[in-house]
Parts: structure tokens; C-alpha cells; sequence
């Protein structure tokens, strides 16, 4: 068992935005934090044998000062590259480690990795040990309820025992199984029902570990509702469609005033930050993509998406496009 057990698990853990490939790039994250500040932000899944190559670290690790706390999540099932993978996040300043042990592509199951693991409960106790001895950040877990024919409530807690006892100090739960031979990780997020209950269950039988749920969590009342059960909720797709539904997180869940925030705002915000991107040779689209999904269900919205994804996706796009996308909706008061 781990020597450093007890390291101060970021107490930020009661509202978080998941990890999602193409989603949760350092531009979304960004975009995020001018919603909620205290939510912890996760980074997409950063293979752990990828940062072993020194010129690729800059780019998969970099990140914004605003974006804090935010934890990196990592997929690996070698100890020896994920110990080096921990010590370089912590050097990098990330708050927390998290190891996937949830991902069902078939990239990462011949890779060993992901959901794949959770047939292998000693092998991801040594691989959280060994970041573990790595760093001083709290090592994560994000996983599902099982996998395949390993489903039972029974192969959960024996998992789950074996990684915290090893130094594990959170449990992000997707509350659905998933079907390696079979589904693809797209079918793997909505074909296997959601059972939160399962995971309500868990945290009872385990009160003194920290249990957070994620999988179809869609509005407020919602994380409302899964915080009586749990001490956590991790929300994915819902708060990357539909960011503004989130702007009373810091209010509801950390005490903290809020005030109305207009997708108008938020673009407005994300104008220097994005005249930083392009002085740094990026593009209008990296950061405009993100900004489409502010602006939902109200008339002409799909009018205004499409012109922002027009004008965005210009080779010469500049701030012109942001500023004018921001003046139309200031107009119609949003
Ligand atoms: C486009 C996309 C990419 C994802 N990438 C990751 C990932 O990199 N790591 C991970 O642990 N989960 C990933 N997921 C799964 C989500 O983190 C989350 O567990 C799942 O979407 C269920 O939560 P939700 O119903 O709130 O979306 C991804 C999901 C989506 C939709």
C-alpha cells in the first residue's frame, strides 16, 4: 500500500466538467471559467506514453492560469509511465491526477488501457501507487459500474477497494456499464441504461470514500438530486452543448455569488483571449467552435450558429467575427 496516503484531495470535488476528447481542449475550458469558476475542469485524456517524448509536451500539457482547478486526466497501464507522466503534470501545475479507467474505444482496449482495466484491479493499484509515490497531487479514478460480464455490484466494491487501498482518494462513477466486444464507446455512452442507484449504493457501503457520479446528469435539479446520494456530480455532454445552464453552479454548490451571465458576456470575455490565441498563430475556429453551442433554443439561434461557424471557419477570420457574433446577440438582449 501506498506510503502517501492521505494527501489533501481538492476540495473542489463536488461539481465537475468530464473529460471529453475534442471537446475539453484549454479553449472550452477556458470559455468554461467564465461561467463557473470553482467547477474543477478535467483536460482530455492525455495518453501517458505521449508525454514520455519531450517534444510533444508543450502542446498536450499547456494550459491557461484562469483554467485552475483543473485536473489532467491520464490513460496508461504502465506504472513506470504513468509515475513519469504524474511527476511531469505536478511540475506543469496541474491539481489533480486522474486515470481513466472508463474509455471504450478499441484504440485504447489494444492499448490496455481504459475500461479494459477494470479485469485488471492489481494492475491499476500499482499504476495509482506508483503516481501516487510520484507526486503530491490527489491521484483520481474515473470508471464505470463494469464491464462485459464483469457487472456485478460485488466486482465494483472489490475494485474500487483495491485502487483506493492503493492510494486512489476519489471515484468519478459513469453509471452505466460498457460493452467492450460490441459497442462502440459512441453506442458505450448511451446504449447500456444509466443506474445511478448503483452508485448511490456504492457510496453507501463505502461512506468514508468519495464517490462522485457521472452519466446523464442534464440540469441543476439534477446534480441537486445526486448530491443527497453522492459527493459529487461530473457532468460531460450536457456542459459542453449547453454551457449557460451552468452559471449557478458556484452559487448552489460552493457559496458564492453569482449573477446572470448572457452568451453575449462570455464572448466578450473570450475576445483577448482569443487575440492571444492568433498572436500565437492559431485560428478564429479553434476558440469559435466552442462559442457556437452559448446560444440554444431561442429563435434565429440556428441562424446565428450558422453564421459564426461560416464566418469563424474563414482562413481570415480576426476578432471581427467574435465582436459582430457578440453585438447581434447584445441586441436581442441574450
Ligand atoms: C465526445 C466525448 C469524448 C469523451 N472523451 C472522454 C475522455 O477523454 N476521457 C474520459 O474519461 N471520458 C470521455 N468521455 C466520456 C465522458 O467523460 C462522460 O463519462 C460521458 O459522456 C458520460 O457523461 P455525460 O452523460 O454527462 O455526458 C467522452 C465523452 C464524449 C461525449
Amino acid at each position: 500500500m501506498s506510503q502517501k496516503k492521505n494527501k489533501k484531495t481538492n476540495n473542489a470535488y463536488k461539481f465537475s466538467v468530464a473529460p471529453m476528447l475534442d471537446c475539453t481542449d484549454k479553449h472550452f475550458r477556458v470559455l468554461m471559467r467564465h461561467i463557473t469558476n470553482r467547477a474543477l475542469l478535467y483536460t482530455e485524456m492525455i495518453v501517458a506514453q505521449a508525454l514520455h517524448h519531450t517534444q510533444r509536451r508543450e502542446k498536450l500539457l499547456d494550459f491557461y492560469k484562469i483554467e485552475h482547478p483543473l485536473a489532467i486526466q491520464l490513460g496508461g497501464s504502465n506504472p513506470n509511465l504513468l509515475r513519469e507522466a504524474a511527476k511531469i503534470a505536478e511540475d506543469w501545475g496541474y491539481d489533480e491526477i486522474n486515470l481513466n479507467i472508463g474509455c471504450p474505444s478499441s484504440k485504447v482496449i489494444s492499448g490496455n488501457f481504459g475500461a479494459y482495466l477494470m479485469a485488471k484491479p492489481d494492475q491499476v493499484a500499482r499504476c495509482v501507487e506508483a503516481m501516487v509515490s510520484a507526486s503530491n497531487l490527489p491521484v483520481t479514478i474515473k470508471t464505470r459500474l463494469g464491464i462485459d460480464n464483469l457487472d456485478s455490484n460485488e466486482n465494483l466494491i472489490s475494485f474500487i477497494d483495491t485502487v483506493s487501498k492503493a492510494g486512489a482518494e476519489k471515484f468519478t462513477i459513469h453509471a452505466r456499464k460498457a460493452w467492450l466486444k460490441g459497442l462502440d464507446p459512441k453506442q458505450n455512452r448511451t446504449i447500456p441504461p444509466l443506474q445511478p442507484e448503483r452508485v448511490f449504493d456504492l457510496k453507501k457501503k463505502r461512506p468514508n470514500l468519495i464517490i462522485e457520479l457521472n452519466g446523464g446528469i442534464n440540469s441543476i435539479l439534477d446534480c441537486q438530486a445526486a448530491l443527497e446520494n453522492c459527493d459529487g456530480v461530473m457532468v460531460g455532454r450536457a456542459a459542453y452543448e449547453y454551457p449557460l445552464r451552468w452559471e449557478k453552479v458556484d452559487e448552489l454548490f460552493f457559496g458564492e455569488q453569482t449573477k446572470k451571465i448572457k452568451a453575449s458576456y462570455v464572448i466578450k470575455k473570450m475576445i483577448p483571449h482569443t487575440e492571444n490565441h492568433l498572436q500565437n498563430g492559431g485560428r478564429v475556429w479553434d476558440i469559435g467552435r466552442h462559442l457556437m453551442h452559448l446560444v440554444k433554443d431561442v429563435p434565429g439561434a440556428r441562424i446565428w450558429r450558422n453564421q459564426l461557424g461560416r464566418k469563424a471557419q474563414e482562413k481570415s477570420a480576426d476578432l471581427r467575427v467574435l465582436e459582430e457574433a457578440a453585438h447581434q446577440l447584445l441586441d436581442r438582449g441574450l
